[in-house]
């Protein structure tokens, strides 16, 4: 028993994810900042991708490696086929394997349906779904040449996919994106599939309203915020570490039998709120 409780302990004080090497793609602000920072607390080295903002991300940089990990920024546009290939194979050239894949970069381009033009509905399929599509195929192709180190991870690899609530909440004015998410559903949950034989996990977390950038307009005036907060049963706007703690759970061997899931980091915004006194 007293052994057993020891085995226990020891296992506890590792680190989650010791030497395990990840990258985080969009890891300069907002949700991907505090995931990226979040993996090196839990031990692994990361690679810091940003597309603008290369000030932001050798920042980002500094705070993980005050952890006493590794890591470097890698600017790459996620949608250009040939810059994701790059940045995989950087990121096996400089820490000798990837264990774990974080396809966060996404943005918004909101407009009425009869405003919105071709070009900001394809910007945001492009970067928010191809771009997902592009660094699992990148990462997959890695963690199949390598295959399961008992030592590191049960899995050979795991991806990450960041949805949203509006995989499954249509979003009036944000055709775009709400697409863009669904679409990375079924992405997800295809991938899964397709990868869980070569012990490769694929999931999805699927945040609601996080303050971030993104959506400043919603949080940050108490108005903004207090109709915000409608949609939020448990009441309070989220934090990116909401969303960085999920993303670390779901890259750990704890949660190694959790394949083609979406977890939902919301508050409760997918539990229809308005049919709590309505309907
Ligand atoms: C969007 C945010 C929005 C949130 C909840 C996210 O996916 O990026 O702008 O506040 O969903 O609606």
């Amino acid at each position: 028993m007293a052994e057993k409780a020891d085995e226990h302990r020891r296992a506890m004080s590792v680190p989650l994810l010791k030497g395990q090497k990840a990258l985080v793609t969009g890891a300069n602000s907002g949700i991907g900042l505090a995931t990226a920072v979040a993996l090196g607390r839990a031990g692994a080295d990361v690679v810091v991708n940003y597309v603008t903002g290369a000030e932001e991300a050798d920042d980002v940089v500094g705070q993980i490696k005050d952890l006493g990990v590794q890591a470097y920024a890698h600017e790459a546009d996620v949608s250009d086929e040939d810059q994701v290939v790059a940045m995989v194979a950087r990121a096996v050239e400089e820490f000798g394997t990837l264990d774990i894949m974080v396809a966060n970069a996404g943005l918004q381009r909101d407009a009425p349906l009869t405003d919105m033009t071709l070009a900001q509905w394809q910007k945001v399929i492009d970067v928010n779904l191809t771009g997902q599509f592009l660094c699992a195929r990148e990462a997959a192709k890695e963690f199949m040449r390598r295959g399961v180190v008992p030592e590191v991870s049960r899995a050979a690899g795991k991806i990450i996919c960041m949805s949203s609530v509006h995989q499954i909440i249509p979003w009036a004015g944000h055709v775009n994106y709400a697409s863009s998410k669904g679409g990375v559903s079924m992405l997800m949950q295809t991938l899964a599939q397709e990868l869980a034989p070569h012990r490769i996990r694929v999931n999805a977390i699927a945040p609601g309203a996080i303050r971030t950038p993104i959506n400043r307009d919603a949080w940050s005036t108490p108005a903004a915020e207090a109709d915000l907060l409608r949609l939020i049963p448990y009441g309070r706007v989220g934090d990116p570490d909401d969303i960085a703690n999920a993303v670390v759970a779901m890259a750990s061997d704890l949660l190694d039998y959790v394949i083609g899931t979406t977890l939902y980091v919301d508050g409760g915004m997918t539990l229809f709120p308005g049919f709590a006194t309505g309907g």
